[in-house]
């Protein structure tokens, strides 16, 4: 099995705060704060989603002393390829040398990142890989309908990187399981409206919030009571919950149901806004880089997305 090694992110220049968006949207500071915790986003100007990655697995590989021809699998989390194909690894393999990497995308919205390290668990368990790295990335700026106030202040762009490799019989560190799930009875309650198979544009984001944040709530819980449950693990077990960073109030209930104290829940949307699928590896990366983990802490990290997709991961750091 595997255990994270180095941890990376990366965000565009372009920070814009709530009070920045209230210059062009009809929206308030205080209304996105209240409803969602968010300060503040940052979007692309230039940038291709495959540039945010290639910045945050360079991070990582270097977080992990490692160089990208060490790397024999590269996975990337996104709902914004730059391209339909090839997938946006396949272009990051390009551009930082991964020559020796098997390479693709997963598409899987906001439980990315938790898909990616659930997928990467198989090529370490069967011995095909022994380093990989999992990148969540996304210009999820690029989806949003700035008229709809309704979802355009929700969300940001970035990039979140960790490099995986394989465990030692010493190693007390590693991934302890992870879980995924679908019920695709709901994916016309989170969407696109276009696609390739409906138009020859992407479409933009519609959403019906409040039925949103009714199953994110219930069944993130579920999640995570199932995780520990299967590992014979107690709520108190738990260091650090490392969630999808959608929306503080929904952070808020999977700690309330995990009995957590607010020092052990890793918050970022106020920073970052939602990025979907980099959201739990931009928020890894700025609790590590702060020196919040210790080794041997569990960390339970958590998403849920549009599909619906959700899942979680437990680690021993
Ligand atoms: N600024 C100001 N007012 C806004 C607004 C904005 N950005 N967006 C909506 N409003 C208004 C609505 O028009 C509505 O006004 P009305 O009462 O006059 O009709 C009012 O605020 C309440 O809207 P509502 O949609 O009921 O708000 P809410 O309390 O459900 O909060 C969300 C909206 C989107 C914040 C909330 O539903 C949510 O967080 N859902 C989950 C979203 C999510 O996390 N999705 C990603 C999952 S990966």
């Amino acid at each position: 099995m595997y255990k994270i090694i180095g941890t990376g992110s990366y965000l565009p220049s372009n920070c814009l705060s709530n009070e920045d968006l209230s210059k062009f949207v009809d929206t308030s500071d205080s209304w996105i704060t209240d409803r969602t915790g968010i300060k503040q986003r940052y979007f692309v100007k230039d940038e291709l989603t495959s540039d945010l990655a290639v910045k945050a697995g360079l991070a990582a590989l270097e977080n992990a002393n490692l160089t990208a021809e060490d790397l024999d699998l590269i996975i990337i989390a996104t709902t914004t390829p730059d391209l339909t194909f090839p997938s946006t690894a396949s272009i990051v393999q390009r551009k930082i040398g991964a020559v020796n990497a098997a390479c693709f995308d997963v598409q899987a919205v906001c439980s990315g990142f938790i898909y990616g390290l659930s997928i990467a668990e198989g090529f370490f368990a069967t011995k095909k890989v022994k380093n990989a790295l999992i990148i969540g990335a996304e210009s999820l700026s690029k989806l949003l309908d700035f008229e709809d106030r309704t979802t355009c202040v929700l969300f940001g762009d970035g990039a979140g990187a960790a490099v995986l490799t394989e465990k030692t019989p010493e190693d007390t560190s590693g991934l302890i399981r992870t879980s995924i799930s679908t019920k695709g009875e709901f994916t016309d309650l989170l969407k696109t409206d276009g696609g390739p198979g409906l138009s020859q544009s992407a479409g933009v984001v519609h959403m019906q919030g409040q039925e949103v944040f009714r199953h994110a709530v219930s069944n993130l819980k579920k999640v995570c009571l199932d995780l520990l449950a299967k590992e014979g693990m107690e709520k108190s077990d738990i260091d650090f919950l490392i969630p999808h960073q959608a929306n503080k109030r929904i952070i808020d209930s999977t700690a309330k149901a995990l009995s957590l104290t607010p020092e052990k829940v890793i918050v970022t949307v106020d920073k970052h806004a939602n990025t979907s699928a980099a959201s739990i590896p931009l928020a890894l990366d700025w609790a590590n880089k702060q020196g919040k983990f210790k080794k041997g802490d569990i960390l339970l990290l958590e998403a849920f997305g549009a599909g619906f997709t959700f899942g979680g991961a437990l680690i021993k750091w």
